[in-house]
């Protein structure tokens, strides 16, 4: 089908976030595609599959930690507090911490998606009859008002997964300095890092042998043929994933295998063969580490959990 043709069907839309992103960013010298795209209903669904792959130590490492620490939670937290989760994705972490928070006065989960509040919602309503859902619908990187009905209650904010990760050490900064301000002074907030390791363990948790992360990058082409009517051929394009030391990250690329013209509405996007399009960044911290990025954004460091091989840290955070 023409790119004309989904026009008048008016399928493409060429103003969306995903269009725009896409044009400014292979139209660099340097292209890109921001990470933030990768999680479509279908990257989604791959994602749920690399968080059970073997190579990827990283969910079932935090859920690990998470179980054996759930008891000290729920006692460290103060009666009648307020579990605010950003991101309203991973439904077992949460509900490990919500089975043992018996004075819990509601959950509140915040995301951008409302199609993901609801199930979230829906999910906890199921297990927990008893507990109060107030989904909030906002982008947590920017200032956000929490319900009045928790006004000057205790609050304890939940972001696990490494999701911090994926952004650049000064942009982790402001994203944990937001999340102080919207949780108030004397918040606390329990947040998953992963940590620094050998570097072949950690190319194999992002470059597996079944090819479910190839899979997952790959679909942000496929996305694109989708939703933009752009012509990718998808088996000319590789999956890369590399480590680089200096700035302490896993770096995920698609590799254009030859020389190669696309169609991007209306423009022609040229690939050299070899060249790369820089998809997401995976960061890697040490405890220290991690602790200095959170001081620097207001957070005081409490305590901090690993599991017996250190792949994964689990930290505690009082907001100053
Ligand atoms: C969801 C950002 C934590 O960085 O490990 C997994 C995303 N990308 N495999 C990660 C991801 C490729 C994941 N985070």
């Amino acid at each position: 089908m023409s790119v004309f043709a989904q026009f008048s069907e008016g399928k493409v839309d060429p103003h969306s976030d995903f269009a725009r992103a896409l044009v400014a960013g292979l139209t660099a010298p340097e292209k890109s595609i921001p990470c933030r795209f990768l999680y479509d209903a279908a990257g989604s669904a791959l994602f749920e599959r690399i968080t059970t792959l073997p190579e990827y130590y990283p969910t079932r490492t935090e859920t690990g930690i998470l179980r054996a620490r759930a008891a000290e939670i729920a006692a460290d937290a103060a009666p009648g507090n307020v579990l605010i989760e950003f991101g309203s994705g991973s439904s077992t972490k949460t509900e490990l911490l919500l089975a043992e928070m018996h004075d819990l006065y509601a959950y509140v989960p915040v995301d951008i998606s409302r199609a993901a509040l609801r199930d979230a919602q829906a999910r906890i309503r199921q297990r927990f009859p008893g507990i109060v859902v107030l989904p909030v619908c906002g982008d947590f990187s920017r200032p956000l008002a929490l319900p009045t009905q928790i006004a000057r209650r205790p609050r304890l904010g939940f972001f696990p997964g490494s999701t911090i990760g994926n952004l650049t050490n000064d942009a982790a900064v402001d994203l944990l300095a937001n999340m102080a301000l919207i949780l108030g002074t004397g918040a606390r907030l329990i947040i998953g890092a992963d940590l620094k390791k050998d570097v072949n363990r950690l190319l194999r948790a992002y470059d597996d042998a079944a090819g479910v992360t190839a899979a997952f990058n790959l679909n942000l082409l496929k996305r694109a043929n989708r939703e933009l009517g752009t012509d990718f051929d998808i088996d000319q394009f590789d999956h890369l994933a590399t480590y680089d030391e200096d700035k302490g990250r896993i770096e995920i690329y698609l590799v254009s295998q030859a020389d190669q013209t696309v169609s991007l509405l209306g423009r022609k996007i040229r690939f050299a063969a070899g060249e790369k399009i820089h998809t997401e960044d995976s960061h890697k911290y040490d405890i220290a580490g991690f602790q200095a990025l959170a001081k620097r954004a207001g957070w005081r460091p409490l305590k901090v959990w690993t599991d017996p091989e250190r792949l994964f840290s689990v930290h505690v955070l009082e907001a100053e």
